[in-house]
């Protein structure tokens, strides 16, 4: 199955897609192997987040991918180093154990060792498994360029600067995605040092700077959710949007039911930004986790080894106080749970109807 309208751009020919829309690979299980196959089928394409997922579990996604779809599609690693400060991680262990005393988890006695950030193995296999496309976020590609080029690879960078975008685009990659303030999940910038030295650029400034900056075809990211949204990203001169928040409420999607039900609930106020679920800043509806823990005590992604048993049993609970909710300021638009080819089929209607009416505007006033 494909899109029933098509829409072809840049990006359309370069992934060999039906229309130019991309599900952002989104962490901790919120894009599943089918919400990717099903936005593949559908015309767009899919990007699996796998951060965090051991090589036989990232094995066992892309098969189960591969048994749903014979489209293209895509995989994703935020790549930042351990960056940040370290402040206060007594006060981080206090909190962190009057919540596991609430929900009957062993206390944690001391901080956990830094994780290991080392993806290249994971890259390794995803390539030798025949991934089509790596996609990178928070970080510099440079190190896994030559390694998916030369296994065929396309490359995608999410960048939120213009910098960023030269410095991924000189470095090989592929597709450039230019993610704005108002994106939901964590802010793409290289480098981290605190949230108040964080540029912090909107869709609307980012995407035409970008675009004027590279050669590669540019994807819009950040509040973008439906036509609208799409048309408005060609006309700043991208070739197609990555959209992370619509996908949220799609049929397919992993997230748990209250985390859904609060991405429907949400406004355009409800998504801040923080850097305490991660130790890097990023944007999700509040609850009592933002609000109780405030600043990062650990560096990324060292922050979450204190919260991930806290995490995964809200999930499993169905607990939507103690898990970020991320989410962008556009997700006031995401109405109701869709299947992801209803999502996709309403938002291209949508944009042919708007190019549509524009021409005609433009035909009659000649
Ligand atoms: C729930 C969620 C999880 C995310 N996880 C990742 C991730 O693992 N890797 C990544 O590069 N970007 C991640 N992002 C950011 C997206 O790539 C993208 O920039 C963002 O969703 C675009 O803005 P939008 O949410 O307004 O569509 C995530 C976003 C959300 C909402």
């Amino acid at each position: 199955m494909s899109a029933s309208v098509s829409f072809s751009t840049r990006i359309t020919d370069l992934l060999g897609i039906d229309c130019p829309i991309v599900l952002a690979g989104m962490g901790r299980g919120a894009t599943t192997p089918d919400l990717v196959a099903a936005v593949s089928n559908a015309g767009g394409f899919g990007i699996l987040g796998v951060s965090g997922a051991p090589v036989d579990l990232l094995l066992e996604h892309i098969a189960r991918i591969r048994s749903l779809t014979d489209q293209p599609f895509g995989v994703n690693w935020v790549v930042s180093p351990c960056a940040g400060a370290t402040r206060d991680t007594r006060r981080l262990l206090e909190i962190t154990n009057r919540y596991r005393a609430d929900i009957g988890l062993d206390p944690m006695d001391a901080i956990p060792e830094e994780p290991d950030l080392d993806i290249s193995a994971k890259v390794e296999a995803a390539l030798a498994a025949g991934v089509p496309l790596l996609s990178f976020g928070l970080g510099d590609p440079a190190p896994h360029v030559d390694a998916a080029h030369a296994a065929g690879a396309r490359v995608m960078t999410m960048v939120a600067t213009v910098d960023e975008a030269v410095a991924a685009a000189d470095a090989g990659s592929d597709i450039i995605v230019a993610q704005g303030y108002e994106a939901g999940g964590h802010r793409s910038n290289f480098d981290y040092v605190s949230m108040d030295e964080t540029p912090a650029i909107g869709t609307l400034a980012l995407v035409p700077q970008v675009v004027d900056a590279v050669d590669v075809p540019v994807l819009a990211a950040g509040g973008i959710m439906d036509g609208r949204g799409l048309m408005a990203a060609i006309a700043l001169g991208a070739d197609g949007v990555l959209m992370g928040t619509r996908f949220l409420t799609a049929t397919e999607s992993g997230i748990f039911p209250a985390y859904r039900q609060a991405v429907i609930a949400a406004t355009e106020t409800s998504a801040w930004l923080c850097d305490a679920p991660t130790g890097r800043p990023a944007r999700s509806i509040r609850n009592r986790l933002t609000g109780d823990l405030g600043q990062a005590s650990l560096p990324f992604p060292w922050q979450s080894s204190v919260l991930d048993d806290i995490y995964a049993w809200a999930w499993e609970s169905n607990d939507p106080d103690l898990f970020p909710l991320w989410a962008g300021q556009g997700a006031g638009l995401a109405k109701r749970e869709q299947p992801a080819a209803e999502i996709i089929d309403e938002i291209i209607r949508e944009a042919v109807g708007i190019r549509e009416r524009l021409g005609a505007g433009a035909a009659a006033r000649a």
